[in-house]
């Protein structure tokens, strides 16, 4: 079942303009440079992010006596982007897996669709994943160089959905990749409540910037639904105030 390793080899060492050839998605990719960091987000939706707000009392209650204060540098490491995460030309774009890593619905289609047969032919040497853990592999047809595979939980278990955006970050680091797009893990077919998801992913992604910031340029939190667009504007601005 190899033959993977031809095509990852030949396709990671080509530039970005050669590679750009390759895209199964044609033109429709999407560069950093097109995706605004956070402040500049807020800015141009200024009234959107503030219709979501949550009230002061909320807040209280959900921080529960932590303290998020602005931090200018880690405002501009991530962005909120609304659309297909298969056309993000990043470093790694995250893929909410099963333990199988043999593919699915989902995004987890989605990737697999947009990065071809080669990915699957990894995935396959794999021996599946953990849920909580995460394994990387090629992006193939992908504008994204790496697939950083997740498994998230079945349903609202705090503790293994942290695992994973952990682990995950844990993962780009080792592999100095330094921009990344997280898709709402769990929050689809797995049925993780999409409010209480976000109230566990931003405050662990803040915590992995704040211990590696230097490993980091982009962390882009790539939503699909409306849901969680509302449900975003509503917390980033209680993990990553802005000045
Ligand atoms: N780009 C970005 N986000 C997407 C895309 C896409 N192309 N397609 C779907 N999503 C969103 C969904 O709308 C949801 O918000 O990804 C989020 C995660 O949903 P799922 O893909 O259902 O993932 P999850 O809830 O973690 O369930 C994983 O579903 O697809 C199967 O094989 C997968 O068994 C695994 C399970």
């Amino acid at each position: 079942m190899a033959g993977f390793e031809d095509e990852k080899r030949r396709i990671l060492s080509m530039s970005v303009e050669d590679r750009r050839k390759h895209y199964r998605c044609g033109p429709k990719f999407v560069t950093l440079s097109n995706v605004p960091a956070w402040p500049e987000y807020y800015t141009k939706n200024k009234f959107m992010v503030d219709k979501c707000a949550a009230s002061k009392d909320a807040i209280t209650r959900l921080l529960s006596g932590s303290i998020y204060t602005p931090d200018a540098e880690l405002n501009k490491k991530i962005s909120v982007f609304t659309g297909d995460i298969t056309t993000l030309e990043v470093d790694a774009v995250v893929n909410a897996a099963n333990n199988s890593l043999l593919g699915g619905g989902g995004v987890d289609g989605a990737i697999h669709r947009a990065a071809g047969g080669a990915l699957y032919r990894e995935c396959v040497t794999l021996g599946g994943c953990d849920t909580g853990d995460a394994k990387i592999t090629g992006g193939y047809g992908l504008p994204a160089r790496y697939v950083i595979h997740t498994v998230g939980p079945m349903g609202e278990k705090p503790a293994l959905l942290e695992s994973c955006y952990r682990r995950v970050m844990q993962t780009a680091i080792d592999n100095n990749i330094r921009t990344l797009a997280f898709p709402c893990i769990s929050t689809g077919v797995y049925g993780y409540p999409n409010e209480a998801a976000v109230c566990v992913v931003l405050p662990v992604v803040r915590t992995m910037l704040e211990a590696h910031r230097d490993k980091f340029d982009r962390v882009i939190f790539c939503l699909f639904l409306k849901v969680d667009i509302d449900i975003y504007h509503r917390y980033l601005p209680v993990f990553f105030p802005l000045p």
